[in-house]
């Protein structure tokens, strides 16, 4: 027998040498049970060291046959705690198909996140493009190109957190990306700008002193409150996926003329007479005024334009029924949980 003829020559100290280091390297029950008939199977290496120490002289049996012995019960403990350490660890072989599955953990995006692409594709399905501003401002955007001087009462409106550092402050609307975006671009254009503002103020169930806007600004020539209307109805009764009744309120915002502000009332079912929310107001908005025209180096007896910024946070209140803004910002991973 080949083997036989080979072992005799192989000795017990470079069996030990190699089996050690190829135990070492084994990773999985598979390669061990393979190592195991190697070694110490029926026709195992080792198995053939000892079975050919009975053709030895005296002599050598004595000297070799104590340490084949020692290796084999040492391989043989060896092997058998391996195969322990595989069949309780998950990187081993041994499967267990009646044990519960290891749950998953899926991040989920955040409600206003989810609320904003929706946003962005409801107005991009209408030709709105959506850009994106500075978190930071200047007081010449945030205010005074808006047709607000640092001595006009309306700055009241605003409670601004300003920043150490010179003019500069957070936004508190995303009103001035009005202005940076028309000195850069010709129009007729249509976009929108969702953002994160902020406003220095005590907080409650819905205040924050930080949240979400979206602006909206059409500019062309011959721009008017029915081209808004019309934006507008649409954009809700496809964010509702609900008939959706509108009221339109004059009001005041220093950079449009005429202003008004939009409420709506979701009509949750037309056969039923409601036990629904009433009116809720969701957005300022109006006619871009001639100075914020004159601001971005446009020609305001040539063009007109409406504005509109709406409330991201009290529209995903509103519609996911979320009854506390600062749930929003509290970082509690059981709201975001509820989101895809
Ligand atoms: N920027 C205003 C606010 O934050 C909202 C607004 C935007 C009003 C555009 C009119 C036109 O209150």
């Amino acid at each position: 027998m080949k083997l036989m003829e080979k072992t005799s020559v192989i000795s017990v100290e470079s069996v030990k040498k190699s089996s050690l280091e190829e135990l070492a390297g084994i990773k999985d029950a598979k390669h061990l049970e393979q190592f195991r008939v190697k070694y110490l199977g029926r026709n195992g290496v080792l198995t053939a060291v000892l079975r050919s120490l009975k053709d030895r002289p005296l002599e050598e049996r004595r000297a070799t046959g104590p340490a084949a012995n020692a290796l084999k019960n040492e391989l043989e403990k060896r092997v058998a705690e391996k195969f322990h350490e595989f069949s309780s660890s998950p990187a081993g072989d041994f499967f267990d198909v009646s044990r519960p599955g290891k749950k998953v953990k899926i991040g989920h995006p955040h409600p206003l996140a989810v609320i904003e692409r929706e946003m962005r594709e409801i107005f991009g399905s209408l030709g709105f493009a959506s850009v994106d501003g500075p978190e930071i401002e200047t007081g010449y955007y945030n205010f005074d190109a808006l047709n607000i001087p640092s001595d006009h009462p309306a700055r009241d409106m605003w409670d601004t957190f300003w920043l150490k550092n010179q003019n500069l402050l957070l936004r508190t609307h995303t009103s001035p990306m009005q202005v940076r975006f028309m000195e850069n671009h010709q129009p007729p254009f249509q976009i929108i700008v969702p953002g994160r503002v902020f406003r220095y103020e005590a907080t409650d169930a819905s205040h924050e002193i930080n949240f979400y806007q979206l602006e909206g600004l059409m500019v062309g020539k011959g721009v008017s409150l029915a081209n808004f209307k019309a934006v507008i109805e649409e954009f809700f009764k496809r964010f509702f996926n609900k008939p959706v009744e509108f009221r339109y309120r004059p009001s005041y915002f220093p950079f449009v003329e005429p202003g008004l502000e939009v409420d709506i009332k979701i009509i949750q079912n037309s056969k039923l007479k409601t036990q629904n929310s009433g009116w809720l107001e969701v957005m300022g908005a109006g006619m871009v005024h001639p100075r914020v025209f004159e601001a971005a180096g446009y020609n305001p007896r040539e063009l007109t334009g409406f504005a509109f910024g709406m409330g991201v946070d009290r529209l995903a209140m509103i519609k996911y029924k979320i009854p506390d803004v600062r749930l929003f910002y509290a970082g509690d991973l059981r709201l975001t949980a509820q989101f895809k």
